[in-house]
């Protein structure tokens, strides 16, 4: 019996630098400091400089990373926050926490990012925000989306979550904004071990008021100029994704390889493969394809012993909670399709060749169709 075909194999990562991660953890441990430390500044320090930009501030998850990013540039009661309706709860969730009304969009049908004509339809005299999410591991419209936002003098954050190295011309995703915003969620392409994330900022000002928020807003100790929360990362987190950083390329390019491979083996196979869009580099956080009789497909290679995933059934104006909003399904059609249709393959660093095979021949297999 082949070995089961999962989204994610941490053990197969593990095994390739658990003994650092060990050692790093003892070191932490000997060292019994839990909290700050050199670690979470190396860290910070790192990734701003792999990435190339000014400053990186540590938090800890993704979405205290949004949270943080939307109390510093002062989005709260009576603004309007325009967002995709079509991503991880998250984004929108911020929002709403702090007082905000998220203004959901509809996307592009070819990258699933948001729709920069639907944004520029939905900015209203209370618009204070765009927080455009790079989607699956490619970045939004930056350019359009920068271009409503000056003529209106609107702040963007980019959800970075899924995109961490992704580029767009020359720049790098978290860089074309007010704020970028990590997660180190251990399925992300920096995952690391249980919750964390990271604020990218272009200005150390701003960077630093991130650092005093993620710490009760506390300029001194018990001296809190502003209202922040608990939002910092464990140094025993900080000192495990040192040990990870080192590889995070490698395993990107790694994705990237297995990606193409997809791009090839599925050519024949009547579903579309994700599209590029100019100037965009993809870290294929997701491999995700559009196809027809999804469920049916997504159970057959279950029944193969091949896992897959949506994201996301239930697009955010769907959603309970934001039934206060008044959404009419009508208005977001490219997302109601996607949800529909949409299915991520596996495309972790680990995965083999081999692997890739039985999950193309599973596709053509239910399609009954041959690859080209
Ligand atoms: C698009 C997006 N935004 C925000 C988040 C929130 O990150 P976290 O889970 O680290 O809080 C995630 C990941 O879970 C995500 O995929």
């Amino acid at each position: 019996m082949p070995k089961p075909i999962a989204m994610l194999d941490l053990h197969a990562e593990f095994a390739v630098f658990g003994e650092q991660i060990k050692a790093a953890v003892h070191r932490v441990l000997e060292s019994q400091q839990f909290i700050g430390g050199p670690d979470i500044a190396e860290l910070e320090k790192q990734v701003a400089a792999k990435l190339g930009i000014a400053d990186a501030v540590a938090v800890s998850n993704g979405t205290d990373a949004l949270l943080c990013a939307l109390m510093a540039l002062g989005i709260g009661h009576g603004d309007e926050v325009i967002v995709p309706t079509f991503t991880f709860f998250a984004t929108a969730g911020c929002v709403h926490r702090v007082g905000a009304k998220p203004v959901f969009v509809d996307i592009d049908p070819k990258t699933f990012c948001m729709d920069a004509h639907r944004v520029r339809a939905a900015v209203t005299s209370r618009t204070k925000a765009i927080m455009p999410v790079h989607l699956y591991g490619q970045c939004a419209d930056m350019d359009a989306l920068r271009a409503i936002a000056r003529e209106h003098r609107l702040v963007v954050i980019e959800d970075t979550a899924q995109a961490i190295g992704a580029r767009q011309g020359d720049e790098v995703a978290g860089s074309m904004s007010d704020l970028g915003c990590l997660s180190f969620y251990p399925t992300k392409n920096l995952g690391g071990f249980g919750e964390g994330g990271m604020i990218l900022s272009t200005n150390v000002d701003r960077a630093n008021l991130c650092r005093r928020l993620r710490n009760h807003g506390q300029s001194q100790q018990y001296l809190h100029d502003v209202v922040g929360g608990n939002f910092r990362l464990d140094t025993l987190k900080a000192a495990i994704l040192l040990v990870k950083l080192p590889h995070w390329e490698k395993f990107t390019q790694q994705r990237r390889e297995s990606a193409s491979m997809y791009d090839a083996l599925l050519k024949g196979a009547p579903v579309t493969p994700p599209h590029l869009a100019p100037r965009n580099t993809h870290v294929y956080h997701q491999y995700t394809i559009l196809c027809d009789r999804r469920d049916e497909l997504m159970a057959f290679l279950k029944s193969r012993d091949i896992l897959t995933a949506v994201y996301y059934p239930v697009p955010l104006h769907r959603q309970p909670c934001f039934a206060y909003l008044n959404c009419r399904c009508e208005d977001f059609p490219v997302a109601e399709d996607a949800s529909l249709r949409v299915l991520s393959l596996p495309v972790h660093p680990m995965l083999t060749e081999e692997e890739i095979n039985r999950v193309a021949g599973g596709i053509h297999d239910f399609y009954g169709t041959k690859p080209r």
